[in-house]
């Protein structure tokens, strides 16, 4: 799907859609109305005082021109509510809801009208350029669908061939923010598939893959180790894992430097699980398939890295991921086993569900070789945290307030919202083991920051943030932007916060 900024008018826009947003103050209301009425002959006016559309948010009139000299097809009339209550989340759900209207409508085209930044900027704290990016990317999510699959060609609806951002004058702001969002949401949409992808696709070999196309395509570098290489670094962690499956492991390195200059290096690490079937602690069959996107964390690494590097940002980055199956063959692993890690802890297997952790140690006491700046580690770890926080938060635990200030903030712009959840010394006796270093599991209450505290005793002293993704990642049903399944959540987030590092160079 292509993106683009084009100058024009409500009548030189050539489109099968044209989206309009507008306020549901009565004066700005009457306004929208004065001036599509020009083209649509009264009938805006006609609408709103039938009662029929009021302008509230994500409240939709689809209008169609008759002997007007309107190049486009229909308009779709948005809400995006009150000036006074208007923020950039509001108008990236109400531009998705218009969006999928559109597609619903078969277009191929959709032209998104900017609206009048003078009422925008005292009220949202944001560039100009941001503001596009929001409103580009609220349209371009909400299009996604996962349809590789669909042989019948009627059941595809992705029939949206280009969304156009359009202005009266040219804006070398506005065309930026849709720079921004093409590279962004096209790392998004790549990350959705890769999570959406069965398991009998996407395997650590194709998973590894993945990240050598992109990294060949958008110049960052990726260096994959196999089984061998694994066995060598004695990532004891990742191959007990493995050991029940009959696919190889994989260990996904990735490098991109933006600013040779500069000693700061970030390392993102995600869980590459791309089944978890529970191995010998064998989940049940309910909802078991949802394990495939157990690598959404992985997904949303490699694709950070692509949009990093397409963007070209100048910020040095290392992204990590441990790739495996964690199945219940003959020679899996087992309650009770111990397993040395990269770093030389041990751990006590208590169960093998709680595989995300292990895989985890290996990586992170690897990505201290690095010297980093700081790790962030993203990882659908623990269901413990979808019951603390459903779909809408993701969790966030570490050793370092600055670092979680900073990704919170980047949250609350992107709106990939994080909670922070404590790590007082208090809960590390749930994971104490008699018999080696740690044990895998804490007990029935706060797992999510139990998982956490597992994965603290393998960062060493190096700030650290981790984001237990496991209700963000995997939506239950679709949402204004977000489709059911994977969400590519993690992308927009890190993109953000590699940004702001960028800037204050
Ligand atoms: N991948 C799961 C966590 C998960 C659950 C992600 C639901 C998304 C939705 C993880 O490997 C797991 O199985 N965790 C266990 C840990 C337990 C055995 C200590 C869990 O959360 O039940
Ligand atoms: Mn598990
Ligand atoms: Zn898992």
């Amino acid at each position: 799907m292509k993106l683009t900024f084009s100058k024009g008018t409500l009548t030189t826009i050539k489109a099968d859609s044209i989206i309009v947003l507008t306020f549901s103050d009565e004066k700005l209301l009457k306004e929208t109305a004065q001036k599509l009425d020009k083209v649509l002959n009264g009938q805006v006016s006609t609408i709103i005082s039938a009662g029929d559309f009021k302008g509230k948010e994500k409240e939709i009139a689809v209008l169609y021109p008759s002997n007007s000299n309107l190049k486009a097809k229909r308009i779709i009339l948005v809400g995006i509510g009150e000036r006074d209550k208007i923020n950039l989340e509001k108008i990236r759900r109400s531009v998705a809801v218009a969006s999928k209207k559109a597609q619903s409508l078969k277009s191929e085209t959709i032209a998104i009208e900017f609206p009048d930044y003078s009422l925008l900027k005292d009220k949202i704290n944001e560039t100009l350029d941001y503001i596009a990016q929001a409103i580009a990317e609220g349209s371009v999510l909400a299009l996604y669908k996962f349809d590789k699959y669909l042989t019948d060609e009627e059941r595809k609806n992705r029939k949206v061939k280009e969304v156009i951002l359009f202005v009266e004058k040219d804006s070398k702001e506005i065309k930026e923010g849709v720079r921004v969002a093409d590279i962004v949401c096209s790392a998004v949409y790549f990350a959705r598939d890769l999570a959406n992808a069965p398991a009998n696709e996407i395997y650590p070999e194709t998973l590894a893959k993945a990240a050598v196309n992109s990294g060949k395509k958008y110049g960052f570098k990726v260096k994959v180790l196999g089984k061998p290489e694994i066995e060598k670094l004695g990532m004891g962690g990742l191959l007990g894992v493995n050991s029940g499956s009959a696919k190889p492991p994989r260990f996904i390195i990735m490098e991109y430097n933006g600013n040779p200059r500069s000693k700061e290096r970030y390392v993102i690490v995600g869980k590459g699980i791309t089944f978890d079937s529970g191995g010998i602690s064998l989940k049940p069959a309910q909802g078991m398939d949802e394990m495939k996107m157990d690598m959404s964390g992985a997904a949303a690494v490699i694709a950070t890295m692509e949009a990093v590097a397409r963007l070209e940002l100048p910020v040095n980055l290392v992204g990590l991921v441990p790739a495996t199956e964690n199945m219940p063959g003959g020679s899996a692993y087992k309650p009770g086993d111990i397993l040395k890690t990269y770093s030389g802890k041990t751990i006590e297997v208590d169960n093998t569900d709680a595989e995300g952790r292990i895989i985890l140690a290996d990586a992170l006491g690897y990505a201290q070789k690095y010297n980093p700046t700081a790790i962030i580690d993203l990882a659908t770890l623990t269901g413990a945290c979808v019951v603390a926080l459903g779909y809408f938060a993701t969790g966030m635990f570490g050793n370092d307030e600055k670092l979680m200030e900073e990704i919170k903030k980047a949250g609350e712009k992107t709106y990939e919202r994080v909670w922070q959840l404590p790590t007082w010394e208090e809960y590390d006796q749930l994971i104490k083991s008699d018999v080696a270093d740690v044990k895998n599991t804490g007990g029935r209450w706060a797992g999510a920051i139990t998982a956490a505290k597992f994965l603290e005793k393998f960062v060493g002293n190096y700030p650290w943030v981790h984001l237990d993704i496991a209700g963000t990642a995997m939506l239950d049903k679709e949402y204004d932007y977000q489709p059911k399944g994977g969400s590519g959540v993690g992308v927009r987030l890190l993109v953000e916060f590699f940004r702001n590092k960028a800037q204050k160079k």
